[in-house]
């Protein structure tokens, strides 16, 4: 990874507001001194993502993603660091020192920026083979058995895998790859005995890219039966099945307003082919909420084209749940009486496909019929069975209107009266009420009532309102010193808040900076947004602070206690004495606020 200074890191930073940067890729509404949504990170309703312009941060009360704008665009875009000091300088019109990322520099330092180029050298070679004498008769399986044309075939990179079971090896060997690298890569194996082999060999190959056009796996098929029919990449670490969707680094560019969901990579590449160029399939995995969050970057609503068969509905009626929890509409399309998209499309046209579209049922009613199918009608008992689960079902609308919306259409469509259903529905929701996670405060902040341990959510918490309230600083800082708070972490970063109010240049994502993983930037954010509960008065928040600073004091003085045996006994009475002035001052202590904290 190119270094660039610190200097030059803090120029860029500061240049991006966090607030607009994030604000292009989530909507925010002001609430308090923050800004708050729907956090990218993880499924949820109500929006417990805040950004902070104050601090130049962002964190989660839900799920504790945090840091600043860089640790933001490495998570949401997946960009390393140099990637996003690139995005972030462009954006600034700051102008990079050329020599700190020429692209073989890069490659150098970083193992993934490694392991991509690999793989882009192996879809090289594959596609190239495909065209070669040697590549005929994968070409011919693509052209005649699954009719492609050659504009699809270079959209999608479409290679070939020859009958040797080792020629890529060979190529990669040649071009200076080692060993290591390319079993790590899932693209060769190592024998002790017989050297290098290639996972993939006498197959047609699709190489499966990310959002940003890196070729991070593939799948490769066999060209009549045989088994496995398809096989992939293992995960690596840069093929994450479940946070990558095959087709999606086309699909994102689509003008349609939505994704089409299919379970195959020929599906795909056969409904692109026919103009339905937002088309998507998951890995050869299940649908999961990584999936679902990357598709929310993008649309909110999914049209789910699985094949028609049990299975296919099987798999339909798990990806409904993911995609609704994720925010997204889901629309189920009917191929009946053909099998998948691709096989429905070279039957009739993509007129046809897209009257299906236009004809596709909501996914909730989708699952509602389904489940009417699973039982007879006729038999009162089962009846009942039915209608109640149906109320059930009707209790994950927490939006009135909503509900409301599916109940008249679910009792008009299988005949139930509608007082009654509603009344079903509104008791077993009743029941069903439990304490939320997080609850709202008056600024919009969510405090969590998860249980933690006191002692550290004190140090944080004393980390916050020193940030909020820089004019405490004067008040504690001969009081409490860095060396009280006891985690590691907590410690480096108190040093870097009193150096910052000592210098009076405190800013939160600065601090970040400094930390280097993702993990920490997270860790980091979370000491600059912890709330202890509902302090409404400035009194309720005095009396707070005292007790904070009262808790990382004791838990300190208790934390230096050494063995006994080998303590000067009179050290020990002054340190004692000393320790319990300390915590008299603090009790004593009249703090003063500025009225203007808040975050
Ligand atoms: N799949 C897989 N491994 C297998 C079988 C299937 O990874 N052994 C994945 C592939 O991504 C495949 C998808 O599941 O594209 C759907 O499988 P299937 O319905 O069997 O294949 P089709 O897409 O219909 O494949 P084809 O049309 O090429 O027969
Ligand atoms: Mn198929």
């Amino acid at each position: 990874m190119a270094h660039f200074s610190d200097d030059l890191i803090e120029e860029v930073r500061s240049a991006n507001n966090i607030v607009d940067v994030i604000g292009s890729y989530v909507s925010l509404k002001k609430k308090g001194n923050s800004y708050f949504g729907l956090c990218p990170f993880h499924n949820e309703k109500t929006g417990s993502f805040s950004v902070s312009d104050r601090k130049q941060m962002y964190y989660c009360f839900g799920c504790g993603a945090g840091g600043n704008v860089f640790t933001f665009l490495m998570e949401y875009e997946s960009f390393n660091f140099t990637e996003a000091m690139e995005f972030l300088a462009e954006r600034a019109g700051i102008k990079l020192p050329e020599h700190d990322m020429t692209p073989s520099d890069r490659l150098k330092n970083d193992k993934k920026e490694r392991i991509l180029e690999l793989n882009k050298k192996a879809a090289t070679y594959y596609y190239t083979l495909l065209r070669s004498p040697k590549g005929a008769t994968g070409l011919r399986y693509f052209k005649e058995k699954r009719e492609l044309d050659d504009e699809t075939m270079r959209k999608f990179g479409l290679g070939y895998a020859d009958v040797h079971s080792n020629s890529l090896y060979q190529y990669l060997k040649s071009q200076g790859a080692d060993d290591e690298l390319l079993k790590e890569s899932g693209l060769c194996g190592i024998d002790e005995k017989k050297g290098g082999y290639d996972r993939f060999w006498n197959r047609v190959m699709f190489p499966i890219m990310d959002i940003r056009d890196h070729v991070i796996g593939f799948g490769g098929r066999v060209m009549g039966d045989g088994e496995p029919k398809y096989l992939n990449s293992p995960e690596t670490i840069v093929f994450d099945k479940s946070h990558n969707l095959y087709g999606l680094n086309l699909a994102k560019h689509s003008k349609r307003p939505y994704l089409l969901l299919c379970e195959g990579y020929m599906d795909v590449i056969s409904l692109h082919k026919a103009g339905f160029d937002c088309a998507v399939a998951s890995l050869g995995t299940a649908f999961t909420d990584g999936h679902a969050n990357l598709m929310k970057r993008y649309v909110k609503d999914v049209y789910i084209t699985y094949d028609s068969d049990g299975a296919g509905v099987k798999a339909a009626l798990r990806a409904i749940p993911i995609l609704r929890n994720a925010g997204l509409n889901a629309k189920v399309i009917n191929m009946k009486p053909y099998k998948d998209p691709d096989e429905f499309i070279k039957a009739l046209s993509a007129e046809d496909y897209e009257e299906r579209i236009r004809d596709a049922e909501n996914g909730f009613l989708f699952e509602v019929r389904k489940c009417y199918e699973r039982y007879d009608m006729s038999d009162p008992a089962k009846r009942t069975e039915f209608q109640n689960e149906i109320a059930n079902m009707l209790t994950i609308f927490t939006d009135e209107l909503e509900r409301e919306n599916y109940l008249t259409e679910v009792s008009r469509k299988y005949e139930i009266d509608e007082n009654i259903l509603r009344r079903k529905v509104n008791e077993i929701a009743n029941k069903n009420a439990g304490k939320p996670v997080t609850e709202p405060l008056k600024d919009g902040r969510m405090i969590s009532n998860k249980k933690e341990d006191g002692r550290l959510v004190s140090q944080r918490y004393l980390i916050t309102a020193l940030v909020e309230h820089p004019e405490l600083y004067p008040q504690i800082k001969d009081i409490i010193v860095p060396t009280d708070f006891t985690e590691e972490l907590y410690y480096k970063v108190a040093m870097m808040v009193y150096d910052g109010l000592e210098k009076g240049d405190l800013m939160p994502a600065k601090i970040i900076s400094a930390f280097q993983s993702e993990e920490d930037h997270g860790k980091v954010a979370s000491l600059f947004e912890t709330t202890i509960g509902y302090l409404n008065t400035e009194e309720e928040l005095k009396r707070a602070l005292i007790d904070t600073l009262l808790k990382v004091k004791q838990n300190s003085i208790e934390n230096s206690k050494s063995n006994p045996g080998d303590i000067d006994i009179n050290k020990a009475v002054l340190k004692m004495k000393e320790d319990q002035e300390i915590l008299v001052k603090i009790k004593n202590l009249n703090i003063k606020l500025n009225d203007n904290g808040g975050n």
